[in-house]
């Protein structure tokens, strides 16, 4: 007996041990050729420590417990780094990584392909100065300018508490399903083309993020099937858009889209689906809930045609689309609802409930029906 007790002792605590070793395996990029000296490239170090620190050192599924780790300090990331079929860790950015300028940079920074289970969280920051790739604000001069972040068919990937800076180009953006941006903040110049999350696939969530920039806020692209974003603020950003599809596009799928307490000001948009008059598909249940606007122009807009063309041959179906509480103030050349629609595939079932947006001209509809504001018509 006494001994079986002390064998089951000794069991609990190598136990202990294994677990508390589990919980905290750091692979330091200082200790695979990183300095934090701001000049020396971060690249190769990232993917030294993950291929033979972190890979090797994986044995569960909890994230966590095996952490990529970049330690408080100034780094320069002049190169772009992936990660193929990653599962199971987290990379924890506790410094602050800068880009360079370089015209020759392109692609995107952070790519994670085909993961898994990736937890990608500060408290630290990334700063792309953009502003170096886009010379008093043109966007053709650099047009392969680098990407941020991208999480290319990837399931289960949580990121959080990172600070973005003025991406040269977009920030984020997640493919794949069940995934969570939360607890965060993006900011960069008022410009196009610097998107704060870009998402497609199913069963995706964003909150508590805010985005400060000059194009897509929190943004739903195709295909999609159940996307929830909560507590979003956006500032100085093109709104928070389901789209745009590309001209022709077929097979268009989003559907089950849930988007409340949402605060949009000094927005070009506010909330949009936008589309080309020849695309093909469905967007259906659709709903935005308790928004606050502020001088947001185009607040309420659904435009077959924001991004050009005639050719009105489309069979986009919009339909069941729903504005709930939606106030605050536009801008004075812009309607608050402009519904702009197919006329062969109308929007269907598009309903407002408390709309009440100020410092607009009047409301415009073509080929839209629905309830909830005067002039459009019933279907
Ligand atoms: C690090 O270098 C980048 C340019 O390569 C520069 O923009 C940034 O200000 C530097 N950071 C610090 C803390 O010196
Ligand atoms: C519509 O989408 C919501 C999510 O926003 C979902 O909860 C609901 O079940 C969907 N309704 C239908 C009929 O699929």
């Amino acid at each position: 007996m006494l001994s079986l007790h002390a064998a089951g002792a000794f069991l609990l605590l190598v136990g202990l041990q294994v677990q508390r070793a589990f919980a905290f395996i750091e692979c330091s990029v200082l200790d695979y050729g990183a300095v934090a000296d701001n000049s020396t490239d971060l690249g190769p170090a990232l993917t030294k420590a993950w291929q033979e620190c972190v890979i090797p050192q994986v044995t569960t599924t909890v994230a966590d417990n095996v952490l990529l780790y970049v330690p408080a300090g100034d780094y320069l990331l002049a190169s772009t780094v992936t990660f193929d079929d990653a599962a199971n860790w987290n990379i924890h950015i506790a410094g602050n990584i800068y880009l360079p300028f370089n015209p020759d940079l392109s692609g995107t920074m952070f790519t994670f392909e085909n993961c898994e289970n990736i937890l990608f969280n500060g408290p630290g920051a990334i700063f792309g100065n953009g502003w170096w790739y886009r010379p008093d604000g043109d966007l053709t001069m650099y047009p392969n300018r680098p990407r941020l972040i991208r999480f290319q068919d990837c399931n289960n990937v949580e990121i959080t508490e990172i600070t973005l800076w003025n991406s040269p180009m977009f920030h984020v953006t997640i493919i794949g399903d069940n995934n969570l941006a939360h607890d965060m903040a993006i900011h960069a110049d008022h410009i196009g083309e610097t998107d704060g999350f870009d998402i497609s696939g199913n069963n995706n969530e964003v909150f508590s993020v805010t985005v400060e920039n000059g194009d897509e806020c929190v943004t739903v692209k195709t295909p999609t099937n159940g996307f929830t974003a909560t507590d979003i603020t956006c500032l100085w950003t093109a709104g928070c858009n389901i789209g745009s599809f590309g001209s022709g596009a077929t097979g268009v799928d989003v559907q089950n889209v849930f988007y409340s307490g949402v605060s949009v000001s000094n927005s070009d948009a506010g909330i949009m689906i936008k589309s080309y008059p020849n695309c093909q598909g469905t967007v259906t249940n659709i709903t935005y809930e308790d928004f606050t606007f502020d001088a947001a122009a185009y607040p309420l807009y659904i435009s077959a045609f924001w991004e050009g063309g005639t050719d009105d041959t489309g069979t986009l179906e919009i339909s069941d689309v729903t504005f709930n509480n939606i106030k605050g103030t536009g801008t004075p050349t812009r309607p608050a609802v402009l519904l702009d629609c197919n006329k062969a595939t109308p929007c269907k079932d598009i309903t407002f409930i408390d709309i009440d947006i100020t410092g607009t001209i009047a409301d415009e509809f073509t080929n839209a029906c629905g309830s909830g504001v005067s002039g459009l018509e019933a279907c």
